[in-house]
């Protein structure tokens, strides 16, 4: 049923050469020996990987789950550079994405040429969430959800491969126990097989900016390459406890909002949390028992460390005040500011 080929990428030390811009960033993976002044070759890394993909894939026809992030997007392109119309690219809609998100990328995906299919399965994961609240069982509830919709569409598309844009630092947080990534599967001892396919993951030997220097390369536009980068479990890392569907469009909506209010500070990652917890707030002159969302906007080059940024106190108070005034529940604004570590970027 499988090809026997293994879909392993371990091939980024061939993409590097000497340094000629000190503007390139430097490889952070010790592990491949590089020299301090190697740098990565993006023009290579795509020739490389096509040519990778092509022996990997054969005859097989291959889906890519993309949910719009840059590494899914830059892995869906490559993949489809290399294979073209053997590829069809997946859109799961598990409800938990940010406001526009899932019509963007189903835009996007089809005007680069891609066969997209869209797949809504909200529903299904809100079923998979229920009664869960701790992180860990959460990301796995999502993952579980996350493989067996792909599954779903694997069989009905017969394909051979399930293509993914796994990066390095995914696998080291999953591998190292930080977190499980739902996107790592091999890695940890879980076989994909039991999904019904096998995994393709070009770009897990790649940090992000090397991610994005292949955007570029592949001539994505900016709005895709310098895209701010948003978890596979998207918001459900975003609501502390248990997730339904009412809290995510209290996240989600705040979210957009601290996403208008900071569009120009080009910061790693901005975002809105919404806690377990309640606080006593006032709202038209009632005392009320409400909610409270935290608001995180880091600088980071890798989401390995990050710190917490500095902002300035007007743009924090109009954030407060647009949450707290634009969402009935929220009576709390907090400004979360720990650098990583000792926090994580993300609350779960
Ligand atoms: P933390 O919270 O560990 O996050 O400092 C580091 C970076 O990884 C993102 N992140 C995830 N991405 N699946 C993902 O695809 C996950 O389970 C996950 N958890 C965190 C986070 O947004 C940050 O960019």
């Amino acid at each position: 049923m499988f090809p026997q080929k293994a879909a392993t990428f371990n091939v980024t030390m061939r993409f590097y050469g000497k340094a000629k811009k000190a503007s390139q960033p430097m490889s952070h993976n010790k592990n491949l020996g590089l020299e301090e002044k190697q740098v990565f070759d993006a023009k290579k890394f795509v020739e490389n990987s096509l040519k990778e993909i092509r022996n990997i894939v054969g005859d097989c026809k291959v889906i890519s789950a993309c949910s719009g992030g840059v590494d899914s997007t830059v892995t869906t392109v490559l993949v489809h550079k290399a294979v073209g119309d053997k590829l069809v690219a997946v859109f799961i809609d598990d409800g938990l994405r940010r406001e526009g998100e899932p019509e963007f990328v189903v835009k996007t995906l089809k005007s680069l040429g891609i066969k997209t299919r869209y797949v809504d399965a909200k529903a299904e994961f809100f079923a998979a969430f229920k009664g869960k609240t701790d992180a860990e069982e959460k990301r796995k509830a999502f993952r579980d959800k996350f493989y067996k919709t792909l599954g779903k569409v694997a069989k009905e598309e017969q394909i051979g491969f399930i293509a993914q844009g796994t990066i390095k630092a995914d696998v080291i947080e999953t591998v190292g126990g930080i977190k499980s990534q739902h996107n790592v599967l091999e890695q940890i001892g879980i076989n994909p097989e039991i999904y019904g396919y096998k995994i393709l993951e070009p770009l897990c030997e790649l940090f992000k900016p090397e991610v994005r220097m292949v955007a570029r390369e592949l001539g994505l536009p900016a709005e895709i390459s310098e895209r701010m980068p948003f978890p596979g479990p998207a918001l459900s890392l975003r609501v502390l406890g248990e997730v339904t569907s009412e809290k995510v469009d209290i996240v989600r909506k705040a979210t957009q909002i601290v996403e208008e209010e900071t569009k120009k500070f080009g910061t790693f990652q901005n975002f809105a949390v919404l806690h377990n917890d309640k606080a006593t707030g006032i709202k038209n002159g009632k005392r009320v028992y409400g909610n409270i969302i935290t608001v995180r906007i880091v600088d980071s080059t890798d989401a390995v460390t990050a710190k917490a940024h500095q902002v300035p106190y007007d743009v924090l108070r109009r954030i407060s005040e647009r949450i707290t005034g634009e969402i009935p529940s929220v009576v709390r604004c907090l400004y979360d500011i720990t650098d990583k570590p000792p926090a994580t970027i993300e609350f779960e």
